[in-house]
Order: C-alpha cells, then sequence, then structure tokens
C-alpha cells in the first residue's frame, strides 16, 4: 500500500512519517514537500534504513496540478493525507495570499488528482481510496469563558490562516457531497513535541530562553490553547484514516486547556532545572503588543473519537513538555541549522539541487 502525504517535512508531518512507517512495517508513504521555510528534511534524518526504502521524497508544491498529476501517474496512489500547509498564524495576518493560494487552491489541486485518478464515470469510486484533510481547531473561532467545540460547532475562523482551513474544509466536504469523495477532516488543538519550527510558541520559548534573550508575550497572556502530545495527534490521524466513518469530521483534543503565561513559566521552570543556568527565569518574560484578532480561547471536546474509534491522549502534558524540552536541549544542533539557514541545505546535501 502506498499513501500520499503532504508536508512531510513539516512538524507534524516528519512525526507522522516517522510513526505510520514503524506502525505499518508493510506500507510505503510518498511523501511531498515544497521546502518552504517551514520544511525541514533534517526532520527525518532519522528514518531506519528500512524506514528510508518505503520512504519516497518528492519535492513538489501542492499548487502545482502539472507536478502533482505527475506524482499520480508515476505512483499508484491508495490514499491522501494532506498536512502541507502555511500555519503560522501571524506571518497570516502580514501576508494572506500565501496562505489563501496553499490552503485553499493547494487542497483542491489534490482533490481534483485525486478524482481524475481514483473515480470513472462507468464504475465509480475505486475500493478502498480515503482523503483526510488534517484542519484545526481554529476554524471554530474563540470560545467564551466556557464550552468546548464539538464537530457541529458552526465554523467561524477570524485570521486568514483559520479562514483558509475553514475554506479548505467546505472544499472537501463539497467534493465529498457533489463527487461521493470518500473523506474525513480531523480538527485538533495545539500540538507540540519534537522537529517544531521555532516561530511556534513553545520552541520560541525555548530557543529565546537559551540565549537570554526576552521571550515575547501577546497582551496578558491569559489566552487559552489546549495542548496535545504531537505523538497522540499523529496516532489520532491514523486511527481515523483507517476507521473514521466516510464523510466524518473528527475534532481532536488533549482536555489540556492552559494559559500561555502558566505554559511559557512551566518550561522557564524546566529550563533552569535541566540547565542550571538561573539567567532563565520569570524575568525574561516580556508583555508585547497583542495579536490583532487573537482568539481568546479554544477548548475541544473530543467525545466522538474516544466513543467512536477509541482514541484517547496517552501522553500526560507534564510527561509530554518534560521530554520535548529536553529534546530540544538534546538537539541543539538541529535548532542552530534552523536558526542559520543552514538547514535549508540539507537538500542539496542529500537530495540534489533545491
Ligand atoms: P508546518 O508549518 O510545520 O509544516 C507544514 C509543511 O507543509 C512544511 O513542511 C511546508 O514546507 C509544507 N508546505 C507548505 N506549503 C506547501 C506547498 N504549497 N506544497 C507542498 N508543501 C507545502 O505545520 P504543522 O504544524 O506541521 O501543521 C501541519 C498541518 O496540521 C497543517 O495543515 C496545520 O493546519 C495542521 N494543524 C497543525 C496544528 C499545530 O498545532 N501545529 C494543530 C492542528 C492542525
Ligand atoms: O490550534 C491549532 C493551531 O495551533 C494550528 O492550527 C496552527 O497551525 C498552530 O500554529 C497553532 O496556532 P496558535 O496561534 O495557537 O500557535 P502559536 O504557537 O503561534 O501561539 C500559541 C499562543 O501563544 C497563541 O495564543 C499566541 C501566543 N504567542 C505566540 C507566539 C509565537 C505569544 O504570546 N507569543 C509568541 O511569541
Amino acid at each position: 500500500m502506498k499513501i500520499l502525504v503532504t508536508g512531510v517535512t513539516g512538524f507534524i508531518g516528519s512525526n507522522f512519517v516517522y510513526y505510520y512507517l514503524s506502525r505499518h512495517p508493510e506500507r510505503t508513504i510518498i511523501g511531498i514537500d515544497n521546502l518552504s521555510y517551514a520544511g525541514n528534511l533534517e526532520n527525518l534524518s532519522l528514518l531506519s534504513t528500512d524506514q528510508k526504502a518505503r520512504f519516497l521524497f518528492e519535492k513538489a508544491d501542492i499548487t502545482d496540478p502539472v507536478r502533482i498529476e505527475k506524482i499520480f501517474s508515476k505512483y499508484p496512489v491508495d490514499g491522501i493525507i494532506n498536512f502541507a500547509a502555511e500555519t503560522h498564524v501571524d506571518r497570516s495576518i502580514h501576508d494572506p495570499l500565501v496562505f489563501l493560494k496553499t490552503n485553499i487552491l493547494g487542497t483542491h489541486v489534490l482533490l481534483e488528482a485525486a478524482k481524475n485518478s481514483w473515480h470513472t464515470k462507468d464504475r465509480g469510486w475505486k475500493d478502498g481510496k480515503k482523503f483526510l484533510q488534517v484542519s484545526t481547531d481554529e476554524v471554530y473561532g474563540a470560545l467564551g469563558p466556557t464550552g468546548y467545540f464539538t464537530e457541529q460547532t458552526p465554523l467561524d475562523p477570524h485570521s486568514p490562516y483559520s479562514a483558509s482551513k475553514a475554506s479548505a474544509d467546505l472544499v472537501v466536504k463539497a467534493y465529498h457531497d457533489t463527487y461521493g469523495m470518500p473523506v474525513n477532516i480531523t480538527r485538533c488543538s495545539n500540538n507540540y513535541g519534537p522537529w517544531q519550527f521555532p516561530e511556534k510558541l513553545i520552541p520560541l520559548v525555548i530557543n529565546n530562553a537559551l540565549s537570554h534573550k526576552h521571550i515575547p508575550v501577546y497582551g496578558d497572556g491569559r489566552q487559552i490553547r489546549d495542548w496535545l502530545h504531537v505523538e497522540d495527534h499523529c496516532r489520532a490521524i491514523d486511527l481515523v484514516y483507517e476507521k473514521g466513518r466516510n464523510g466524518d469530521i473528527y475534532n481532536v483534543g488533549g482536555n489540556n486547556e492552559q494559559e500561555n503565561i502558566a505554559i511559557i513559566r512551566k518550561i522557564l521552570a524546566l529550563l533552569q532545572e535541566m540547565t542550571g543556568d538561573p539567567r532563565i527565569n520569570d524575568t525574561l518574560i516580556s508583555h508585547v503588543a497583542d495579536r490583532p484578532g487573537h482568539d481568546r480561547k479554544y477548548a475541544i471536546d473530543a467525545s466522538k473519537i474516544k466513543r467512536d474509534l477509541r482514541w484517547d491522549p496517552g501522553v500526560p502534558f507534564d510527561e509530554g513538555i518534560a521530554r520535548t524540552v529536553r529534546w530540544y536541549l538534546d538537539n541543539r544542533d538541529w535548532m542552530s541549522h534552523v536558526i542559520s539557514g543552514d538547514y535549508t541545505k540539507f537538500y542539496d546535501k542529500n537530495y540534489g539541487d533545491r
């Protein structure tokens, strides 16, 4: 079985490649990524020899229909998991266009290529195919002080990023409703773990603290996110891909809502304990202007995936965050390649011209 996975050199995509290839020793991944600033092939440098043989990398942009069609002609594609996206909310505020292109048009290009390859007028859809769209809890907008997002919560995105993800979800739904394409959509809360680009809160805090730089806290820092270890997200996606009911949406979350400021203080305390460096402390915290349109609170009701697919978040937050901080301390070379920009040379060295 060959599954096409996009966004494989990003944070969750690369974690998923490790997870999937070890969980399914007989399967192969056709991995697509355009190696945008967020794509880093070094994230996949720990694949074993056996895993490498089952990982076929194609540098490709999902917004390029010709290139994507070629990949479909080159390989028999049994299914698609679409992680590829522009993902950083702050960037979407400054430069929305690339978010609309990649997240909406790119998703459409993949859907169209899959339809052309999997569907014929006479015989309908080939058996066993599926398109899984990896979406986000941000499509639901922001909660007040109470409540949870369920799969029935109306879409109410606020940032260009979340609007583009909500739009992509609707295009996926349209392919299901109009053409009968087998699809699932997952909507997950904030992930943390190894290989995350240090523009995102947790690796940014770790990286700044290690260099004794200030930690920019947007507004009062009391915004709430639900943090889930990336391994738990990967397991959820694998389960939905295997067992999700055709056409259904599944929320995924950790039941772990915390204020940003609490997360930041916890990381600083862990770093101080692990490094013994007294200069890493709360005085590094610096409140800065709030993110425009900042969603105050996200919280996910994941009871559907728990009930129907028997998924549960397995990594307790205190253990997961300590492991994550340790990982970034043990992988300072990885971080320094990202910060210096050297990570962009990894493709040239290992795969040819970038
Ligand atoms: P990321 O930014 O780390 O990775 C995205 C990957 O997509 C990168 O490797 C990038 O190079 C690639 N990419 C971007 N544009 C592309 C294009 N046009 N063609 C091919 N590849 C392209 O993001 P992530 O955090 O790993 O998120 C992966 C997916 O999960 C996204 O769809 C995101 O919306 C979703 N998601 C993320 C989180 C989270 O907390 N990080 C939570 C829920 C859902
Ligand atoms: O909820 C899922 C989403 O989580 C994903 O869909 C997105 O792709 C992913 O980037 C993430 O979005 P957030 O905006 O929640 O993540 P970020 O790490 O950018 O910020 C987390 C919180 O921390 C948010 O409330 C903003 C705040 N923040 C962030 C940064 C980078 C700060 O206070 N200071 C910062 O420097």
